[in-house]
């Protein structure tokens, strides 16, 4: 676990879509800031299913998407155009539907191989400082990203940016994610966590329980959007 503390700001919402409604305020006032100051912005996205109807909200903002930049924190390590990898979902809610020029869509080339995509992906990383925005979920056993109980989530600086994984618990077993401390290397961090099967893991965050997602460090702290059901809090 990292001895640098996590700073963790809670909003829960009543609804899900609620939540994601938030989450669409929120990245766009990251882009628009981010543009403004820099004239680029720099998002990693996050995996699984929670994410996608963001996604599709993000399709229909008005922005200049010539100044942004994609990265995925993770990716399974399947075919390119196979429907389960986690750029297939991004691709298919947003990033096929808006004018972001091919070239600032980084993919993670988990075709390759865990070992080599994430050498590759690694090389990619080294020319990009800080990213503006990282959006994460929560699995229902604490994993973020493809950072899994047990094994490696390279929270030390000397650890590699990208680790290439194996025997992940959730299918499919070989992955390439973001390491922890390049994942925390963010100006902001932004967790979607919905679902009553994310209770568990919720409750273990909150009583500072050592959770992958809690090894997530970057100096302005996390934000953690999550349902009444996630939340425990029924509404
Ligand atoms: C993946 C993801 C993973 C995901 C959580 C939550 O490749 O599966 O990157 O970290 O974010 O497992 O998944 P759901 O949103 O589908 O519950």
């Amino acid at each position: 676990m990292t001895d640098t503390p996590q700073t963790c700001r809670w909003q829960v919402y009543a609804t899900t879509e609620a939540l994601q409604a938030d989450a669409v305020k929120i990245i766009s006032a990251a882009a628009e800031s981010a543009i403004s100051a820099r004239g680029e912005f720099h998002i990693v996205l996050g995996g699984g299913n929670t994410p996608r109807a963001v996604y599709e909200s993000l399709a229909g903002i008005r922005t200049d998407w010539s100044a942004w930049h994609i990265y995925f924190g993770d990716e399974r390590c399947l075919p390119p155009n196979d429907p389960e990898r986690n750029s297939s979902m991004a691709l298919q809610a947003w990033l096929r539907h808006v004018n972001i020029p091919h070239m600032q869509i980084y993919m993670i080339p988990a075709e390759l191989g865990a070992i080599r995509a994430a050498q590759e992906y690694a090389k990619l990383l080294e020319g990009v400082g800080d990213f503006d925005l990282v959006l994460l979920g929560l699995g229902e056993d604490g994993h973020t990203a493809s950072l899994f109980p047990g094994q490696d989530w390279g929270v030390a600086a000397a650890a590699p940016a990208v680790l290439a994984v194996h025997d992940a618990p959730k299918p499919p077993p070989e992955r390439v994610s973001l390491s922890a401390w390049r994942l925390s290397r963010a100006r902001q961090v932004l967790f979607l966590v919905a679902g009553a099967g994310k209770r568990d893991a919720v409750k273990k965050w909150r009583a500072g329980d050592a959770i992958p997602a809690r090894a997530i460090t970057p100096k302005s702290g996390v934000e953690v959007l999550a349902d009444s059901a996630a939340a425990g809090e029924d509404r």
